[in-house]
């Protein structure tokens, strides 16, 4: 039997809130098992078997559900999967779910792939609500997260950053198109690899990390009608969606165990203080009662989706939002004057109106989510953000290759658990000289 396109096309996810300027959308915190009774809001008429799934068409999730909501208001049910899914798309119906109800909501679905890649639900993103999730998160902000763990890889974060401006400026003498998506991405990898591994994203024997994470993202946004129905099941089985999800993370298990066993190798010759957020890791398996080994890989794992093409992403936006606004992108480097050398001083709520607004605090622009599964890395995430746009703006003057003119630059979205670009975001640089501006 052929198996309808839209039932494979990919379903972004449910854990990343999309803020969308003035507007909200949020699917997919769901409410913890028999803690309440739910009176379900109303939604569009569904289809006795598939339920909703005809509806969502064959463009992003996201954009979907959106344009549904249009219809049928800020609050609406849709049959997607097995357990209800309520869309949530206005800031003040954002508010009641995520502060109001916080306690309520804030589990995740447990979807098929998810559960895969995170080793059983034994990660911090996706592991329901309660106290061993507690224990994990804690970890994550009191340790990995810490202003002083964040501190502790300043080096790593100023010597790769350095790389990449180099290997521009070289682009800028050949007169080379760069791509930035392909940079961003190798800086972000290697700034989190090399923090949490100790090692970067391009030696040798990581190579094999960039297929990884674009297999297990893949993996992750793909839509399994297991979810659906378990009598379903034999269709992802047929389709090959199964088959893509295994060996993804059979991939992802390989590079972790390869990874705890060499770090296992080396813990013990190690004071306390010393080494990158896997020895911690380690150190808390073997304090912590109950601690499986896959309790760290699914952090592991949380670490390297979580802070790698995240930042990345937002940088690669932000580039392109400015080449197609030059009054913007002039705005910006007119700072330039003020860094004196020390780019990571950049502060991009000067050009904000209304720092309420970017924190989230009036639930327009949510980037990082809000309540208690908020982001724990936001202050990690906002300082490589900051860091890597600034040392692009400061560093350099970016013009459109030859014969195009802005509006050629696609601002068209990806499928996948963050959104990307559709299409590579490539620019021409120019050194920028201080001295003769
Ligand atoms: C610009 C960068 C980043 C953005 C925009 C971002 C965004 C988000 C969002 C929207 C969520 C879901 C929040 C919710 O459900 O309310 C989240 C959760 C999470 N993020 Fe980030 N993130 C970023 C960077 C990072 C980094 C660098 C790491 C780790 C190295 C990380 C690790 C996590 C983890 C572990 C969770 C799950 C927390 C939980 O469920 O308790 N993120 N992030």
């Amino acid at each position: 039997m052929a198996v309808p396109p839209l039932l494979l096309s990919s379903l972004p996810s449910l854990l990343v809130v999309l803020a969308l300027l003035s507007s909200l959308l949020l699917a997919g915190r769901k409410a913890r098992r028999g803690s309440a009774t739910w009176k379900l809001p109303t939604g569009p008429a569904k289809l006795p078997v598939i339920g909703h799934l005809h509806l969502l068409g064959s463009s992003l999730l996201h954009r979907s559900l959106w344009e549904l909501s249009k219809k049928h208001g800020p609050l609406m049910h849709l049959k997607l999967r097995r357990d209800p899914v309520v869309v949530v798309s206005s800031p003040e119906m954002a508010k009641e779910v995520l502060k109001t109800h916080d306690l309520e909501c804030c589990s995740r679905p447990s979807l098929l792939s998810y559960s895969k890649i995170s080793y059983g639900l034994s990660d911090v993103a996706f592991i329901p609500y309660g106290e061993r999730w507690r224990q994990l998160r804690k970890f994550c902000t009191v340790v990995l997260f810490s202003t002083r763990k964040i501190n502790s890889f300043r080096d790593i974060r100023k010597e790769e950053t350095e790389r990449v401006t180099k290997l521009i400026c070289s682009q800028a003498r050949a007169s080379t198109m760069v791509n930035l998506s392909e940079l961003l991405l190798s800086l972000s990898c290697n700034m989190t690899c090399r923090a949490a591994f100790g090692s970067g994203f391009d030696d040798g024997g990581d190579i094999q990390l960039h297929d990884m994470l674009n297999e297990t993202q893949e993996a992750l946004s793909g839509l399994f009608l297991s979810d659906y129905s378990p009598l379903l099941g034999w269709v992802d089985r047929l389709s090959g969606m199964r088959s893509r999800l295994e060996r993804a993370y059979l991939k992802l298990d390989s590079i972790d165990q390869r990874r705890i066993y060499y770090h296992q190798a080396r813990l013990r010759q190690q004071s306390k203080e010393d080494g990158d957020v896997l020895d911690a890791l380690l150190r808390m398996q073997k304090d912590e009662e109950g601690l499986t080994k896959d309790h760290i890989k699914g952090v592991l794992t949380n670490i390297f989706i979580g802070g790698t093409d995240t930042s990345s992403a937002t940088v690669e936006w932000a580039m392109a939002e400015l080449i197609r606004q030059p009054e913007l992108m002039k705005r910006a480097q007119d700072e330039r004057s003020q860094f004196v050398g020390e780019p990571h001083v950049f502060d991009p709520e000067r050009f904000m109106h209304d720092s309420k607004e970017a924190d989230g605090q009036d639930f327009k622009l949510i980037p990082f989510g809000v309540g208690r599964r908020i982001c724990p890395a936001k202050n990690l995430g906002m300082l490589m953000v900051e860091l890597v746009l600034a040392n692009l703006l400061y560093s350099f003057d970016w013009h459109l290759p030859p014969g195009m003119v802005k509006e050629d630059i696609s601002m068209e979205e990806a499928r996948g658990v963050n959104v990307h670009r559709e299409y590579a975001l490539c620019l021409m640089a120019t050194k920028y000289d201080a001295s003769t501006a």
